[in-house]
């Protein structure tokens, strides 16, 4: 019987691909009342009995009552939303059980640092275009399509932070979670760049001659034999203060903008 909370959970997360298949309890949060409508929806179209509850994740701990979880997963284009991963990683440490587990799956960030789309005139060539490590604050995007592609009335300007792999590991450790794993892939679930090949899984890579570098991994799941992952556990003998949780992640593509 597991307790699984998927924090920051955007409409499509849960419960239609849940990293904790076994879960007897299922909470989502976000703090967009749009999307945890369109979740609502979901979860009742898919006969999936899911609680979701509006709030910023650094306020998760009071908003979903001192609850303590199983599995606490977030990801997906979820980090770049959060400017300050210590406190971020605070909240998963309370929100987790002795012997809970974190389940991160996130774009790599350097993904986010290579060219995200072509601009009129340039090539798909892969060049950095953006910072890898953080550190110099918020980036703005003014766009007409929102990060899932629909478009948004007038331009919409978003906030963004970049989270190096160091620091995003960094602020876990420092919690006291312990990391098992940290795989990462050339693999996305979509062609990102038009010489991207679909291998026989349905994933999508550039060819052999290409650079092999990371875009993308994926947390591990039950049946999913390609699916990469960081993870970790959580010694559950040691006190709360000083007590160790597992990690599970890897990172996946952002949408294109
Ligand atoms: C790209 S989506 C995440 C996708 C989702 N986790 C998945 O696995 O498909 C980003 C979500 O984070 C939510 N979000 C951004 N900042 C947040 C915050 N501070 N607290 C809670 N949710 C947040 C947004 O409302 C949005 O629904």
């Amino acid at each position: 019987m597991k307790d699984a909370t998927y924090s920051t959970c955007n409409a499509t997360s849960a419960p239609r691909r849940s990293p904790s298949p076994g879960a007897a309890r299922v909470t989502g949060l976000d703090l967009s009342l749009k999307s945890l409508e369109e979740a609502r929806q979901i979860a009742a179209d898919a006969e999936q009995d899911v609680d979701y509850v509006h709030a910023n994740v650094y306020d998760a701990v009071d908003a979903l009552q001192g609850r303590q979880f199983d599995v606490v997963y977030t990801g997906k284009g979820a980090l770049c939303y959060l400017p300050d991963l210590q406190q971020w990683a605070k909240v998963v440490h309370e929100l987790l059980k002795p012997g809970g587990a974190l389940y991160l799956v996130e774009f790599h960030p350097l993904l986010t640092a290579l060219r995200e789309v072509s601009l009129p005139g340039e090539s798909d060539d892969l060049t950095l275009r953006a910072d890898y490590l953080e550190g110099r604050g918020a980036i703005a995007h003014d766009s007409t399509v929102s990060y899932t592609g629909d478009e948004v009335p007038g331009r919409q300007r978003s906030y963004e932070w970049h989270h190096g792999l160091g620091e995003i590991v960094t602020s876990l450790v420092g919690e006291g979670l312990h990391v098992t794993t940290l795989r990462e892939s050339e693999v996305l679930p979509w062609p990102r760049w038009p010489a991207m090949q679909q291998t026989p899984e349905g994933w999508w890579r550039l060819p052999d001659d290409a650079p092999r570098i990371p875009y993308c991994s994926r947390s591990r799941q039950p049946g999913r034999r390609d699916s990469p992952t960081i993870s970790g556990s959580r010694d559950a003998s040691r006190p709360r203060s000083s007590r160790c949780a597992p990690v599970r992640a890897g990172c996946v593509p952002r949408t294109d903008r």
